[in-house]
């Protein structure tokens, strides 16, 4: 008899085995990963896999795991895969012994549903590496903890694999999450292939391996808000007959071809993998498709002279697409890159000279003559881009490791000086516009799965930030406008895909007074179920990150993680129901430390204390931090925050003199 769902939930890993599945053709599946462990330590990876599972399975199931790891580089149990759909229920349908444990099931299934996730039969939800769990075991047993979890416990993981439930207390978070926590002189992205493929670390990305993953609306948002500021920096006349150049039509990637059409622009997006493609067409953020560069050179001409709003996507590899333009000189107002490059060996960026086809195989059979080819590709798209930026062009990085791996490919990226001839989009845009002022990616999700509820929260929302902004000081008025509009148009822009969420980026006091307003209508039954509050991790204090989120930290602690590493702590014991820290994210193993949390809003008292006490120092740590870096928007936000909660006293740097230190070195 076929189990229902809640049963296969409490079931957690079967007693029997269930039927072996057919490797589902029609998914998006992650691509294969490199052969990196020696026979050696296949077998450790065998035997780390058969520990989830009872003795008497082993004969049948070491061959099968044996042959996922050959042919996929990875042990992703496909048997285990359940047989009901993944997807963000309504709360009370999960089964649960306390609701900050269900909520947390609904955030996970939302970045395992199929209409969110990348790779969803390898738990990868985006990145091409973001994983949610590392093998489908781990997805049960952790269902079946949480299932059975009371408000005095918290489940441990430890790169997806539930360590446990160990006793706790009502205020402590209900999950823990670390991924990819390695030894600092471990994190070379061949210790992830390692690691992962023996079954004990994994990449969770920024939201991913933290269960909040919104689907594209968040990354939408983000870009919107990137390329209408972007467009600033060229002139304050909107984007209307603009030209924004980019690649990337993948997971996050993907949001550049809407964005750029909610922002104005001509968005013309290069990619090169056919079903990319497709899913974005079909889904209506691509307006058209061109897989010949001379009749969508026509096509741009046209719409740079209605001034159209428009995206479209060129079915080929970026790099081809750069050099026609540098060749015809076309004129190119904004570009920029978001191939996966934080991924650049194991299917991040398609080199230029091959199929899509080819570089498949090329990358799994003959790694090192795929990293000449990716560089050589680098390098050619490099000269492109500099000719275009010699006649005019905004270029940014977009925190892909662009320029960082153009660099270590030879490409002519760097400056005499060392750094990089162009901004990365944090540098210049994010970070002194928005992060600096504590602005920030702040999101929530409607945990009763209706839309009513969620148009519900938007207009609560909009009623805050209004009141708000009637007295904001002049230095947030651009960004409280931006957010404003935005918000108000968010339900024609049709951008929720998977649980009922919303996004919009607000300082502290923005978002301490939203959850206040959605925690007293839960109260009252206005918004008919409790709301989860959370963030990307791409924010004012959740990632250290020195090529993207702190690029704009100047005093030589952009290396340093002690900012996402004292979030987290201190985000734990104000009251967060999930917490989460991260290696790996958008620019790559080893190359950041991020972290987030998760929080429900369920009307109570209880709620209404943590979510002052948490949102406070989630925003104000890095405010703080920014401010003693020197960053001058920083030092103005955290002053105007003392003064409005005397309990926060703050250490503020002094401004050294130039003249004083440059007259010690003769200068
Ligand atoms: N937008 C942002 O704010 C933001 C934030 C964080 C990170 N990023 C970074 O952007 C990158 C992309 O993220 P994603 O989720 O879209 O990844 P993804 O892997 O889903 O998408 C990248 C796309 O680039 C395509 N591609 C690779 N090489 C190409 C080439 N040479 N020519 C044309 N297309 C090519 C791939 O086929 C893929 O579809 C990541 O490195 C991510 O970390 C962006």
């Amino acid at each position: 008899m076929k189990k229902d769902f809640k049963s296969q939930i409490l079931e957690g890993i079967p007693k029997e085995l269930p039927e072996l599945q057919p490797y589902d053709k029609n998914i998006n599946h992650a691509p294969k990963r490199k052969d990196i462990l020696t026979d050696e330590e296949k077998k450790l990876a065998l035997k780390n896999a058969l520990r989830y599972f009872d003795k008497k399975h082993h004969e049948i199931l070491a061959p099968e795991f044996l042959d996922e790891l050959k042919k996929y580089g990875r042990i992703y149990m496909y048997r285990f895969r359940p047989s009901y759909k993944i997807t963000a229920r309504s709360i009370e349908e999960f089964p649960h012994k306390c609701r900050q444990a269900a909520a947390i099931m609904l955030m996970l299934s939302n970045n395992l549903d199929h209409a969110v996730a990348q790779h969803p039969h390898e738990l990868i939800t985006y990145g091409g590496n973001g994983a949610v769990f590392q093998n489908w075991a781990q997805y049960r047993l952790t269902m079946k903890y949480l299932a059975e979890m009371t408000e005095e416990q918290t489940l441990v993981m430890y790169s997806g694999h539930p360590m446990g439930l160990f006793p706790s207390h009502k205020d402590a978070p209900r999950v823990v999450v670390t991924n990819g926590m390695v030894i600092p002189n471990y994190s070379k992205p061949d210790h992830w292939e390692k690691f992962n493929a023996l079954g004990v670390s994994q990449y969770g990305q920024m939201t991913a391996g933290s269960f909040m993953y919104i689907g594209p609306q968040g990354i939408v948002h983000g870009t919107t808000i990137t390329v209408l500021n972007a467009g600033r920096k060229i002139g304050n006349d909107g984007l209307g007959g603009k030209l924004f150049v980019t690649s990337g039509l993948g997971g996050m990637s993907g949001a550049q071809a809407k964005a750029a059409v909610i922002a104005g622009a001509i968005g013309v997006i290069g990619e090169v993998n056919p079903k990319a493609v497709h899913t974005r067409h079909s889904q209506g953020w691509v307006d058209e498709v061109y897989a010949d560069l001379d009749k969508l050179l026509k096509r741009i001409e046209k719409a740079r002279k209605n001034k159209e709003a428009i995206s479209l996507a060129y079915q080929g590899n970026i790099v081809d697409l750069w050099e026609k333009f540098a060749k015809d000189g076309i004129k190119v107002e904004l570009g920029s890159d978001q191939t996966s490059l934080h991924n650049p060996w194991a299917g991040g960026y398609y080199p230029a000279g091959l199929s899509f086809e080819e570089s498949n195989i090329m990358m799994a059979e003959e790694p090192d003559k795929f990293k000449k080819k990716v560089q050589e590709s680098l390098k050619r798209q490099v000269a492109a881009i500099n000719k275009l930026a010699s006649k005019g062009m905004y270029f940014f990085d977009y925190g892909n490791a662009f320029l960082l791996e153009s660099s270590r490919a030879g490409a002519d990226v760097l400056k005499k000086d060392g750094s990089f001839k162009y901004p990365s989009y944090v540098q210049d845009i994010m970070g002194p516009m928005c992060f600096d002022f504590g602005f920030g990616p702040f999101r929530w999700v409607c945990t009763s799965s209706d839309p009513e509820d969620l148009k519900k929260t938007d207009a609560i929302a909009v009623k805050v930030l209004e009141k708000i902004a009637k007295t904001a000081p002049a230095e947030i008025t651009q960004q409280m406008q931006d957010n404003i509009r935005w918000i108000r148009e968010a339900q024609k822009n049709k951008l929720v895909v998977g649980s009922q969420a919303r996004i919009l980026y607000a300082d502290a006091e923005g978002r301490i007074k939203i959850a206040e307003a959605f925690n007293k209508a839960i109260k009252n039954g206005e918004i008919s179920a409790p709301v989860v509050l959370g963030r990307d991790h791409h924010d004012v204090s959740g990632t250290d990150s020195p090529y993207r989120e702190t690029s704009n930290i100047y005093d030589g602690s952009q290396f340093t993680a002690d900012m996402a590493i004292q979030n987290v702590i201190g985000d734990s014991f104000r009251g967060a129901t999930w917490v989460s820290i991260h290696n790996g994210g958008g620019v790559g193993w080893g190359e950041v430390i991020n972290g987030g949390f998760g929080m429900l809003l369920d009307g109570s008292k209880d709620a209404d204390r943590r979510l002052r006490s948490m949102l406070f120092w989630d925003v104000n740590n890095g405010i703080s931090r920014r401010s003693w870096a020197r960053n001058e928007g920083a030092v103005f936000a955290i002053k105007r925050a003392m003064k409005n909660n005397p309990d926060l006293k703050v250490t503020l740097p002094n401004f050294a003199d130039d003249k004083i230190i440059n007259k010690l070195f003769n200068v």
